[in-house]
């Protein structure tokens, strides 16, 4: 694997894949990386010659009081890891001006009404940073292909619209969300979590799978999330949002058993904030 710390370096590695016309697959992360992330690479694999991964924290995409500085760094596990999965270039700037040349001019990309609801009511200004980052690597690296896990169900949703009018040639892919044993879906802010709180956090999946069921066999959606916000809080887990959209993320009012659907939580163990979702 080529690793580049700087635009200079990653340029050069770039224009040699370009030269012998390889397709390019990019799979954006923060590092700290587990099987959700190796499984994002191991599917751009499928779907393009060459493969980019970054790992950058984002600063745009954490509020002031959130995890910005003592969000995980693990480089070198990270670097063992895609090596195993032989990625072919590791972008990993040195700082934030690799990034972002020039601090105060940002092309700031807004992320509309979508990304000040679910997460984004709880995390203001999280999704423009979000989408900021991300519109700034497409344009860097221009892939061909980009990969996005399912477990960041809105973030994927909001990429997909910036792509659409922003990098209408990147080919987006939804990667599954991979879990633990327990239901637990795979995130680096596991690590903040201790055994038995991990097992608590697994009732969030819990709660979102009886919800599906419950869904599906026609139940009362009213009834349904107030049992799975009563059934959370009795497992001590806090909860901030649990609904029901549809697959875009629309609002549904009221019972709408047509069409794909996608159940959405959020919840707080300790002060760390999970989030997770089925789609049916
Ligand atoms: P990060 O949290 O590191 O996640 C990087 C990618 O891995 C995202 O597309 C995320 O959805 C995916 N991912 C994380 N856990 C997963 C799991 N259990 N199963 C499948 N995919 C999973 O998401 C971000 O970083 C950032 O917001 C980023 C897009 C890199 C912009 O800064």
């Amino acid at each position: 694997m080529i690793i580049t710390r700087t635009r200079k370096e990653l340029d050069v590695a770039l224009k040699n894949f370009s030269k012998n016309s390889e397709k390019l697959a990019l799979i954006p992360t923060m590092g700290n990386l587990h099987e959700g992330h190796l499984s994002l690479i191991r599917i751009a694999k499928k779907h393009a010659s060459k493969t980019i991964s970054t790992i950058f924290v984002n600063p745009l995409q954490f509020g002031k009081n959130e995890d910005y500085d003592k969000y995980p760094r693990t480089h070198e596990d990270d670097i063992k890891k895609l090596n195993d999965e032989k990625c072919d270039i590791l972008f990993l700037p040195v700082n934030n001006k690799e990034v972002f040349s020039n601090i105060e001019d940002i092309k700031t990309i807004h992320s509309g009404i979508l990304g000040s609801e679910l997460c984004g009511k709880i995390r203001p200004g999280h999704f423009d940073g979000v989408l900021t980052v991300v519109n700034k690597l497409f344009e860097i690296i221009n892939p061909d292909v980009a990969v996005f896990g399912a477990k960041d169900y809105q973030q994927e949703i909001l990429i997909r619209q910036m792509a659409v009018s922003l990098h209408p040639n990147i080919e987006l892919i939804k990667a599954p969300i991979i879990r633990a044993e327990n239901g637990i879906a795979l995130s680096s802010r596991n690590n903040y979590l201790s055994e038995p709180e991990l097992e608590m956090a697994a009732n969030l999946y819990k709660a979102l799978y009886h919800s599906a069921q419950s869904y599906k066999k026609n139940f009362d959606l009213k009834t349904i999330i107030s049992e799975a916000k009563n059934y959370l809080i009795s497992k001590k887990l806090i909860p901030h949002y649990f609904e029901l959209r549809d697959h875009n993320l629309n609002k549904i009012d009221i019972n709408q058993f047509e069409g794909k659907k996608v159940f959405l939580g959020s919840v707080t163990i300790n002060n760390t904030r999970l989030i997770d979702n089925i789609e049916f």
